[in-house]
């Protein structure tokens, strides 16, 4: 109902604007002074010293975070760690040891994929953590441990809160191990803390001022294809801006790596293709900027998405969205918030409904 709402058009717009309150939600009660706190672990911490491989699983956008994920769990906690579709673990006859940690994402906890592959992790002896958003959900029950995002009931398909308080809970997770594993000093962990702690504020800075998305959403909601490039997390984001376009618009879009334009979707762009182009990781921007370079030569719109004062994107960009700066790491929860109003806008001036896109559902109970 109108009331349910809360005065918004749809859903998902309440969502969106829900974000900084359920991150704030998620991290705050797992942070004591600067220490990550994970109280509801039965796993203890040397479990997580001897830890040498983990497995994400899940479908759909909690793949896509699950991406981001990887690059925490790898990049700082130097894990191992491999990121699968429910749908394709347990046919790829996967290497798993006695001990490794399966990390099971879904918002619903009732995915019918994501629940077999965590029954398949388990038969072959894996640690379960999941990170489920539903209390008592069938994944949250056969888990060995849950870590519980607080984002509320989220109603509309496609998901926003849910996939941005995963994300936290995965950094909280990644720097959790790689302090036990002494991968980060307690210096290094409390600062990247503090950066965390400053989430929830800086997504609601981004989301008080929305009105030069809902023009680019206007301007573009009748472009026929879109592409999303990006370079290491900028490329998992590119998967879910992409994902999010097309589930509520039905417009074409596709995420591609940014270095392999050359190697084929090049030849797909031309005069007036729309491509949103990701460029938030410092040792990564320059690249990104030949690759906007290359496609504008071949006549494509750029929206160029960076973080704020890497204005050299301007000279290569047509539009430029900013996000607020933060360590490259964390990027990821704020850049998403801008695809994700973007998407809606296109949708909402399309005269979609929102919620509720043709052939999809909230949660997928059949394999
Ligand atoms: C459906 C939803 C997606 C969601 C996926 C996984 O396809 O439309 O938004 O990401 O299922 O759902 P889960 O509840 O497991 O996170």
């Amino acid at each position: 109902s109108a009331a349910e709402k809360e005065g918004y058009d749809f859903f998902m717009m309440k969502e969106i604007m829900e974000q900084p309150k359920a991150i704030l939600d998620t991290i705050h009660p797992r942070i004591k002074g600067n220490e990550i706190v994970l109280d509801e672990l039965s796993l203890d911490k040397s479990y997580f010293k001897g830890l040498n491989k983990v497995h994400i699983i899940a479908c759909g956008s909690a793949y896509h975070v699950g991406l981001v994920g990887k690059n925490i769990i790898e990049g700082i906690a130097r894990v191992d760690t491999q990121v699968d579709l429910a749908s394709e673990f347990r046919y790829r006859n996967p290497v798993i040891n006695d001990g490794d940690l399966a990390i099971i994402i879904s918002q619903s906890g009732e995915t019918s994929d994501t629940l077999a592959a965590l029954r398949y992790a388990k038969q072959h002896n894996a640690k379960i953590i999941s990170i489920v958003n539903v209390r008592g959900s069938s994944i949250a029950r056969e888990s060995d441990d849950v870590l519980y995002t607080n984002a509320g009931p989220e109603i509309a398909v496609a998901t926003t809160k849910a996939y941005s308080t995963q994300m936290e809970v995965l950094f909280l997770l990644g720097l959790y191990i790689a302090e036990i594993k002494g991968k980060i000093t307690q210096e290094e962990r409390a600062e990247l803390v503090d950066e965390l702690l400053s989430i929830p504020e800086k997504v609601k800075g981004q989301l008080s001022d929305i009105e030069y998305l809902e023009t680019l959403g206007k301007k573009f909601k009748d472009v026929e294809d879109v592409f999303f490039i990006g370079r290491g997390i900028d490329y998992s984001i590119a998967m879910e801006g992409s994902l999010k376009l097309k589930e509520i618009s039905y417009i074409h879009s596709e995420a591609y790596a940014a270095g392999e334009l050359k190697h084929g979707t090049i030849s797909l762009i031309e005069d007036g293709t729309l491509v949103v182009a990701l460029a938030t990781q410092d040792q990564l921007f320059e690249k990104m900027l030949s690759n906007i370079k290359e496609v504008k030569a071949r006549g494509a719109y750029v929206i160029g998405v960076a973080q704020e004062g890497n204005t050299a994107i301007e000279k290569e960009a047509d539009y430029v969205i900013y996000v607020p700066k933060t360590k490259g790491c964390f990027a990821g929860a704020l850049e998403v918030i801008p695809l994700q109003v973007f998407a809606y806008f296109i949708s909402l001036h399309k005269g979609l409904d929102v919620d509720k896109p043709r052939n999809l559902a909230k949660s997928v109970t059949v394999e």
